[in-house]
């Protein structure tokens, strides 16, 4: 899938992060991975990455934040640029620049959206000529989210997150995210929610009641009521100071409070830039957030810059 050509400076992709509106976790499976129904949304939390010609694979990282992000080939960028190469028989190597925005091991798919963005960057570097579809094959290798990176908007994600099917969704949301210095780790957090559902039956995940239409009509209030993710819980079980981050979005008003995805990001639906900066100097001045940033999704999925 090539639409741009590659400059001396390299080809730069850019992919956003994302919030799940909501997450419902089934049963644990035999591959070690759990069946969801997985809504994602992207916000306007974006990370670039641009991938520049070289002798071998290397990347490197700017950004808030970004110390821990690795810098070898565990890096999931660098495993999407590697398993690009061996699957289009390409023998260059490159080197990836990734400039985030999108807080790190912070439960909005950053990797996922590096990995997304590096798949673009490389195909259209090496021009391999693979498909769309090809891509997003290699994405869903990758990780369960990163197949949502590619295609961004609000979508619906089943199996292990990675077969999506696009939400028919109205309106635009805004978003304020508060981050936590300390990361959570997503294998952590999906083990601590089997360990607090022991003994308990768990049913096939399906999308809540009135979800949908909360996610049709547009309405932001509606949409903030509906918000839902199992794995909340285990979020705050392992970090309990997001209770009262959440609590501060609350008393502020929020439509909508919610650990994002395996946490510890949390995402306040606001209604309007007013409430979004009040829940802003709450968040910061009240200690319950290490940092704040304000998004608004839906944002489309990886591109070439
Ligand atoms: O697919 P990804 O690499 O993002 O998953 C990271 C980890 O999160 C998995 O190794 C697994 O422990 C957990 N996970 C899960 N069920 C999913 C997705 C992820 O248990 N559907």
């Amino acid at each position: 899938m090539t639409t741009s050509h590659p400059t001396a400076r390299g080809v730069t992709a850019r992919a956003p992060g994302k919030v799940n509106l909501a997450l419902v976790v089934g049963p644990l499976r035999d591959d070690g991975f759990h069946e969801l129904v997985n809504v994602f949304h992207a916000v306007s939390l974006v990370d670039d990455v641009t991938a520049t010609p070289a002798d071998d694979v290397s990347v490197s990282v700017e950004g808030v934040h970004s110390e821990g992000v690795p810098r070898d080939a565990t890096n999931l960028a660098v495993r999407a640029a590697l398993l690009l190469a061996e699957r289009a028989g390409v023998d260059d190597g490159v080197h990836l620049h990734i400039k985030k925005q999108i807080p790190v091991a912070g439960g909005m798919a950053g990797g996922s959206a590096d990995a997304a963005a590096a798949l673009l960057a490389c195909d259209a570097l090496w021009q391999t000529g693979m498909s769309r579809d090809d891509l997003a094959g290699l994405a869903a290798e990758l990780g369960s989210d990163v197949p949502f990176a590619l295609v961004g908007g609000t979508a619906v994600g089943t199996g292990r997150g990675e077969r999506l099917t696009p939400a028919l969704a109205r309106g635009e949301y805004e978003w304020v995210v508060a981050l936590s210095e300390t990361g959570l780790s997503t294998p952590v957090v999906y083990g601590e929610l089997d360990r607090l559902r022991t003994g308990r039956d768990v049913p096939a995940p399906t999308v809540p009641d009135g979800f949908m239409q909360a996610l049709r009509s547009g309405d932001a209030e509606a949409l903030g009521e509906a918000l839902e993710n199992d794995l909340q819980p285990a979020a705050c079980s392992l970090a309990p100071a997001l209770e009262r981050t959440l609590e501060v979005g609350r008393e502020y008003g929020a439509l909508g409070a919610m650990v994002s995805g395996s946490g510890p990001t949390v995402a306040f639906l606001v209604r309007d830039h007013e409430q979004a900066l009040d829940i802003s100097v709450a968040l910061t001045a009240s200690g319950a957030a290490d940092d704040v940033r304000r998004c608004r999704g839906p944002v489309p999925g990886a591109r070439l810059l």
